[in-house]
């Protein structure tokens, strides 16, 4: 392998909220860095300068397999999925297709290059209403929707394939990670979403009265334990272990934004978790990774930069 393949590590989803970070991390470490990204939910605009950006879909395995080849990468970092809930309701077809058989395709690939593949799954919608809080990794799945569903199965085929070819391929369980950069127009993304409506005087929705709790955990943390990850064959969550109640997430960012903003208190929507928080003792003992940013500073710090962001974009609209 020529010293310049060495350094080529591939981030599949790289115009997304989370790929967009890791692309970043790997660059100013001095890697050469590959996007690719669908742009399906991802922005151009994400993709940082440096990087060497392809709209690709990977579901499309005979224009994957040319492009990885060309690449030759050292490492890959799989971030691209369909990553809406509501969406794998709608179109479980395609969220399937996405990330079941578009994640087959990138480690059949990967493989092919003896390139070990970090898989971003989820802890949030995977392991269901019934598991003790916090969550180790070997709690049974039991996904409410079809994302989760998906997910799972692609946890399987990276399982799989690692056992198969001897790569240490990992899969990291994800809490909710929020940071600058994530949209706020999703369905999920609560700190986004609330930050937006604070900044536009807006009274937003607070789903179960406030009190669902879920693992909050900032986006560089997220990014650290990916890299901790590469290389590792396993399965870990990336998570805090800390539970929060969304009614806590509103008042830290409204306190950040001075705003007197009340929000409506709304009842739980179908198939949303009541609990949820993982375990990360895993990702301390095999990896050495553990979650660095407290809560209160990285929800202000966030706040601060997705307030930077929208003003940006209210003054230049793309
Ligand atoms: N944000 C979270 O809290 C969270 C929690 C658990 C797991 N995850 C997982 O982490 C990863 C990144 O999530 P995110 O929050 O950055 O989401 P995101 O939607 O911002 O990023 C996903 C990216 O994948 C791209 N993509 C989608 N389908 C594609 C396809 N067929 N081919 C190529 N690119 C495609 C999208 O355009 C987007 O840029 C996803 O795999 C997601 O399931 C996220």
């Amino acid at each position: 392998m020529s010293s310049q393949s060495h350094n080529t590590v591939l981030v599949t989803g790289g115009a997304g909220f989370i790929g967009s970070h890791v692309a970043d991390a790997l660059l100013a470490d001095g890697n050469r860095v590959v996007v690719i990204d669908d742009l399906s939910s991802g922005e151009r605009r994400r993709v940082p300068d440096g990087s060497d950006f392809h709209q690709l879909d990977i579901v499309d395995r005979a224009e994957l397999d040319v492009l990885v080849d060309e690449v030759m990468p050292s490492a890959v970092f799989h971030l691209a999925a369909q990553s809406s809930v509501t969406v794998s309701v709608t179109d479980p077809a395609r969220d399937c297709a996405v990330n079941v058989g578009g994640t087959l395709n990138v480690l059949q690939a990967a493989t092919r290059h003896r390139a070990p593949v970090v898989f971003t799954s989820t802890g949030g919608a995977l392991y269901g209403n019934e598991a003790p809080i916090p969550t180790p990794e070997d709690r049974l799945p039991a996904p409410l929707a079809p994302y989760g569903a998906s997910k799972w199965a692609g946890e399987a085929y990276v399982k799989t394939w690692s056992a198969a070819s001897g790569i240490p391929h990992a899969v990291c369980r994800l809490g909710n990670v929020y940071g600058p950069r994530q949209s706020p127009h999703g369905e999920a993304g609560v700190v986004s979403i609330f930050t937006h409506h604070l900044f536009s005087g807006l009274s937003p929705k607070v789903f179960g009265h406030g009190k669902p709790t879920r693992d909050y955990i900032h986006v560089s943390d997220v990014v650290a334990a990916l890299r901790a990850a590469s290389g590792t064959a396993g399965t870990f969550n990336v998570a805090t272990g800390v539970e929060t109640d969304v009614m806590a997430v509103w008042s830290i960012l409204a306190e950040a934004s001075g705003s007197s903003v009340e929000p409506e208190l709304a009842p739980l929507r179908k198939g949303e978790l009541q609990r949820s928080c993982m375990d990360p003792a895993r990702a301390l003992r095999e990896l050495g990774w553990s979650a660095q940013v407290p809560l209160e500073r990285g929800l202000r710090e966030t706040h601060d930069a997705l307030v930077a962001e929208f003003a940006a974009s209210q003054a230049s609209p793309v």
